[in-house]
């Protein structure tokens, strides 16, 4: 179990029979897009047990490589459910405030009284849309909501920087695209990732732009979910924008695994310049051994044609 399925273990309790049946209505309205909020406790248990681990997995992926480095003070988690968000961001940023904005008074609660119990030394505001944030995040959430440009602007007007997560698949991905082209095109925003540039998106007809991180499930998680293996892989999309300019340097971002054959690799980019490329390196290449160590989602820092 992870430290939130241990918590609600040992201090809100639970019936694995009643959280299964939690489990597929909450599953149930994802597949049917009738879901917002939970319905009850159980239900929210049922998040951390089914849900969390994954969405949690993919924020601290995401922080570990946008984040971590930044000066965090304050943090706008919109749509914060249980906390996930800021529970990753907990750890690296403690002692500083989080504003929680969330519809649902029962999430929203234990949202506060998680972060609290793991993070006492954090400040929790609820239901404060406060004057300036240095980061807000939309975490699983912006994607929901119908009126999104309302609340991206609700957002962006406050913050200095944004995460904006969503599940990786061609829906969420198309939802992504329209968020992208409205920062940049009508708010002057500067995307630090995951493109390295800011033309037009090469993938936005054939394809969409997504990737993955592995996550660990527990007993309790494979039951819940009929799994027999003991981990998951879970795709996500993602966009993280500035207000402040930053350059690359990177050459361009691995937007699917290598292909790893006897004598050569195969890659795809998406480059810095917005096109996508397929270059085969062989074993001759100067870069070869490093580019075999390469995973999906790593920028990749020498030009390569
Ligand atoms: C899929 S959950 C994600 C929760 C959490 N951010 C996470 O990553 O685990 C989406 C959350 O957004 C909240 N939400 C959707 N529309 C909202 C709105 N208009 N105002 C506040 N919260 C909203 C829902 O209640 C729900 O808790």
């Amino acid at each position: 179990m992870n430290f939130l399925q241990q918590y609600v273990h040992e201090y809100l309790g639970w019936n694995i029979k009643d959280l299964k049946i939690s489990s597929q209505e909450l599953q149930h309205g994802y597949r049917t897009r009738t879901r917002t909020g939970y319905k009850d406790k159980q239900q929210i248990q049922a998040y951390v047990f089914t849900r969390f681990p994954a969405t949690y997995q993919v924020c601290l992926q995401l922080i570990g490589e946008h984040i971590k480095e930044l000066e965090i003070n304050s943090v706008l988690d919109w749509g914060c459910g249980i906390g996930t968000a800021s529970l990753a961001l907990s750890k690296y940023f403690e002692n500083i405030e989080y504003f929680l904005i969330e519809q649902d008074k029962q999430a929203k609660d234990y949202a506060a009284q998680f972060i609290k119990h793991f993070y006492p030394k954090n400040v929790i505001q609820q239901d404060i849309l406060p004057e300036k944030v240095d980061l807000g995040v939309f975490s699983y959430s912006l994607g929901e909501s119908d009126n999104w440009k309302k609340h991206l602007d609700d957002v962006w007007s406050r913050t200095n920087h944004l995460l904006i997560v969503e599940p990786g698949t061609t829906a969420h991905f198309q939802k992504l695209l329209k968020i992208r082209d409205y920062l940049l095109l009508k708010k002057d925003a500067y995307l630090v990732g995951p493109c390295y540039h800011s033309q037009s998106c090469p993938l936005k007809e054939k394809d969409w732009c997504h990737f993955s991180v592995n996550v660990p499930r527990s007993k309790e998680h494979k039951i819940l979910k009929n799994a027999q293996r003991g981990f998951e892989f879970e795709a996500y999309s993602y966009l993280f924008f500035s207000k402040t300019s930053k350059m690359h340097d990177e050459f361009g971002r691995l937007i699917a695994s290598p292909r790893i054959h006897g004598g050569h690799i195969n890659l795809k980019i998406c480059t810095r310049k917005g096109e996508i490329i397929e270059p085969t390196i062989s074993k001759s290449h100067q870069d070869y051994k490093q580019l075999k160590k390469s995973v999906w989602g790593d920028g990749i820092k020498n030009e390569l044609h």
